[in-house]
């Protein structure tokens, strides 16, 4: 058998540099992919519909806030499982068409905040139209981007992420954005869905790049822990994890 010292030692010094270099830029792709990069499996297009400029919100209310969406229909008990109290602030992250930050919104009161993120130039449209015309003057819209949810630092005691986690195309930049807007020991709430190779559909397991445990592990690497994990009797096929800021 040959053992590695041996034969490194034996290779010509040109070589051994050449061989140094390919190991370097091996493990710098493997980082990138793994920390700062777009991770494996998410499809291209993940996010093309909602950018859009011709999206016709009309069609994504129907489809957000429908009776058949399990999110939707079990909304109000999501919202009072949170536990929100008067003063706190809490941002809807990837907010969509804003139903829940609007449920937050009497939940937290005068004194509290509500940040509906969106990237989506037609969702912010509709965000800012629909917050108008509720007159909520504690919730404010804000511009995200695909790398960071712009949030003022230590800004928020929760981040509520509902059906948005697997749509992030630079995960480990956004949850950097998200550990810093977070005040310590402040809170992340993630839906998702289940995600199970041989019982979830096709579509699912094209659509959604990977399961809860790949998530939390990522979530927990980028400084929270898994705290809670909240079960509701009548919501199927997703499921609602709490992580803390540990740092
Ligand atoms: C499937 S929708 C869910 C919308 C809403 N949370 C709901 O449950 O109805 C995903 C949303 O995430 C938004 N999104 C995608 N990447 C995002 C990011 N990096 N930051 C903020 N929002 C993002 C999309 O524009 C889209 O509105």
């Amino acid at each position: 058998m040959i053992k590695w010292g041996f034969s490194v030692h034996r290779i010509r010094s040109s070589n051994r540099i050449l061989l140094v270099l390919l190991v370097a830029l091996l493990l710098a792709v493997a980082c990138a992919g793994s920390q700062g990069g777009r991770p494996g499996g998410l499809p291209d297009e993940i996010n093309d519909d909602f950018l859009a400029e011709d999206l016709d919100v009309d069609e994504w209310v129907e489809s957000f806030e429908g009776e058949s969406r399990g999110v939707y229909a079990q909304r109000h008990a999501i919202v009072a499982a949170l536990g929100l109290a008067p003063g706190d602030r809490i941002a809807d992250i990837g907010a969509g068409t804003g139903f829940f930050s609007f449920l937050f919104s009497p939940k937290v009161g005068d004194e509290g905040r509500v940040y509906a993120v969106e990237i989506a130039p037609r969702f912010l449209e509709l965000l800012r139209a629909r917050a108008r015309e509720l007159e909520l003057a504690n919730l404010r819209v804000v511009e995200g981007t695909d790398r960071s949810v712009e949030l003022p630092t230590e800004s928020i005691d929760v981040a509520f992420i509902c059906d948005v986690y697997h749509h992030f195309e630079y995960p480990f930049d956004s949850l950097a954005s998200l550990h810093r807007a977070i005040r310590p020991g402040g809170s992340l709430v993630l839906i998702d869905f289940e995600r199970i190779p041989g019982q979830s559909s096709e579509w699912l397991l094209e659509h959604v790049r990977a399961g809860r445990e790949v998530f939390t592990a990522e979530i927990e690497s980028a400084g929270f822990r898994l705290s809670d994990e909240i079960f509701l009797d009548d919501l199927e096929g997703n499921y609602i994890l709490r992580f803390d800021r540990t740092d």
